[in-house]
């Protein structure tokens, strides 16, 4: 694998306050540099012998491997943010910024108070849309091997020294500004339209019981919350429960062996949340005992452990 060079295309005599002199420097030596790098990188790894090369010096390669790339691929980014009217925040980007940091004014004030603390270190300032969420996200890197897994970059700020000591010495607050007042944002609108389609990550689908009614972690603690009855059955197996020092606060654990001993127990006005360990086995074949008996009973997702994730309330388990 050759990684190859990407054209500089932002224009460096039309931009405001920063010299071609500056975007020059940057391009041919930390760009193509980290460039330079990754490619050597990439050729030793693929000439080693994984089988005989002591592992720290595979696992040292790998891990420069991902800064240099990374460091390539924002370098690209940044130039290529580079070359507009930063003042003019095209409708659909404004209305995605608006949508994700309540105003385009808070977007950049956040932006810019994440590159002044930078300013003297190294990293990055980074506009990221993450499929997974759906949305966008400042994203504050503070070397050059930080990324959000998933997330796709839309716009850099390049905070590294040989970014602005060619134009502004040390003082990166005018560098800062400089850089807002050039963002190409039509070329960010564009790569964010191209975001957007990106699909999510799948969601994980639990096929055996998809049909019974569920209720997440999160719905069952809102739930709580309100106060709204529910009967919260915690229906681990019993040779789970043995070595299991807690339970839900709220619920009480019954033998899902021995449904009819207390089905008796439970009121069918309310409704029954029941749940097992992870949330898709024991707890979904009693929830479908109870609702066949008339029960309106529905399992928790996630089970006991996504309770505890979510950092819900437990009680001692006697
Ligand atoms: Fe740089």
């Amino acid at each position: 694998m050759r990684y190859h060079l990407a054209p500089l295309f932002c224009r460096p005599w039309t931009l405001n306050g920063i010299t071609p002199r500056l975007i020059e420097s940057h391009y041919e030596n930390n760009y193509g540099g980290a460039l330079h790098r990754l490619n050597a990188i990439t050729e030793a790894l693929e000439s080693l012998d994984s089988g005989t090369t002591p592992v720290d010096v595979i696992c040292r390669l790998k891990r420069d491997e991902s800064a240099a790339l990374n460091c390539t691929l924002l370098h690209e980014l940044y130039f290529a943010s580079l070359g507009g009217d930063g003042r003019v925040v095209p409708d659909m980007m404004a209305d995605a910024i608006t949508r994700d940091f309540g105003s385009v004014d808070r977007w950049r004030k956040e932006f810019i108070a994440l590159a002044n603390g930078l300013a003297g270190g190294v990293g990055w300032v980074l506009l990221t849309y993450v499929p997974r969420d759906r949305r966008l996200i400042n994203q504050y890197a503070s070397d050059d091997s930080q990324s959000i897994a998933g997330g796709i970059p839309i716009l850099a700020l390049d905070m590294y020294e040989h970014a602005y000591h060619v134009d502004f010495g040390a003082n990166a607050a005018p560098y800062i500004a400089s850089f807002m007042r050039n963002i190409e944002w039509n070329a960010v609108q564009g790569r964010y339209e191209d975001a957007v389609k990106v699909a999510p990550p799948r969601p994980l689908e639990q096929k055996q019981f998809g049909d019974l009614p569920s209720l997440t972690v999160e719905q069952v603690a809102a739930m709580l919350a309100a106060g709204t009855p529910v009967q919260i059955i915690d229906n681990r197996p019993r040779h789970y429960t043995t070595r299991s020092p807690d339970i839900m606060a709220g619920a009480v654990w019954r033998d899902p062996e021995r449904i009819e001993e207390w089905i008796g127990e439970l009121s069918k006005t309310e409704p029954v949340v029941t749940y097992c360990v992870y949330g898709f086995h024991t707890g979904c074949e009693t929830a479908v005992a109870l609702r066949n008996a008339g029960f309106d009973a529905s399992y928790m997702t996630g089970g006991h452990y996504g309770w505890k994730a979510l950092k819900g309330p437990v009680k001692l388990f006697e």
